[in-house]
């Protein structure tokens, strides 16, 4: 390659694409990205590419651990961050003890509707232990390397009143700074520059409470929510995805002889 490694994030991928003998047509096509979003890239005017198109990126240039390594590196750091995590994983979910069963489809359809970023809010319904948040759980897990600032799971099920939900939240997140008196403005405030998914679990206890998600939707551009209940929130940018029980005992050790009788396959 001509030249040291460039100092831009942009300028570095233009040098990496063109040692590869690439047209910028070339790679989008090969990355199944779009021209604009490499011109984009290339000329600094997108500085935040999500993880995946980082991914596609690295694969269609063939790079090395090393080499993508380094081109990450040269991503600008996000300033003027309100909220700095404690953590730098930006992964919280819970760890089930159980290997999951099943599921397929519903995760499958669940990952693709969020694919779609138009799709904002999931709402996993059905009645209580038929597996919402397992699902929620490993939907979240799937998709989690799609969002710049990861995934969050937040558990509702210890929250009893409502108003106590922007709090929940912001503890969940583990933001440590500006512990605002006002936690629905900073929670507002935290996730606008955010790119996350956030995942609520068990709201049907706090149904009250349908409103607050409805204004991260609409202030905070690239949240996207799941959410676990019994019942749908019944808000108008709620996507639904009920959840039936398993065709198949959750545990074949416990399961009776006239539970498996009733099993289909
Ligand atoms: N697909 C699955 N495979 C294995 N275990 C499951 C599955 N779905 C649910 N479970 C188990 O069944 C119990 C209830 O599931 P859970 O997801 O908590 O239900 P819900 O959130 O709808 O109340 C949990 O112990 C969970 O681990
Ligand atoms: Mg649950």
């Amino acid at each position: 390659m001509a030249g040291p490694p460039a100092e831009t994030f942009g300028a570095r991928l233009r040098q990496l694409r063109e040692a590869a003998g690439l047209t910028q047509e070339e790679l989008a096509e090969r990355a199944e990205l779009s021209l604009n979003a490499i011109g984009a890239l290339e000329r600094g005017d997108r500085r935040h590419p999500y993880p995946r198109t980082i991914r596609v990126l690295a694969a269609a240039l063939e790079l090395t651990e090393e080499e993508r390594t380094a081109l990450v590196a040269l991503l600008p750091k996000r300033a003027g961050r309100t909220f700095q995590r404690d953590s730098g994983d930006p992964v919280s979910l819970p760890t089930p003890a159980t290997p999951l069963l099943g599921r397929e489809r519903e995760a499958d359809e669940a990952t693709a509707l969020l694919r779609n970023a138009d799709v904002r809010l999931l709402t996993l319904t059905g009645p209580g232990g038929v597996g919402k948040t397992r699902l929620a759980i490993r939907v979240a897990m799937d998709i989690r390397d799609e969002f710049a600032d990861g995934v969050w799971f937040v558990s509702l099920a210890p929250v009893i009143d409502p108003e106590l939900v922007p709090s929940a939240i912001v503890q969940a997140l583990a933001w440590h700074e500006n512990v605002d008196p006002q936690p629905r403005d900073a929670l507002l405030r935290g996730l606008h520059e955010m790119e996350l998914l956030l995942v609520l679990d068990n709201f049907e206890h706090v149904v009250q409470a349908a409103p607050i998600v409805v204004d991260v939707l609409h202030s905070c551009p690239r949240i996207q929510i799941i959410v676990t209940s019994r019942l749908p929130l019944r808000v108008s940018v709620e996507q639904e995805v009920p959840v039936a029980p398993l065709a198949l005992p959750a545990n074949g050790v416990d399961a009776s002889l006239e539970d498996l009788a009733q099993v289909p396959a």
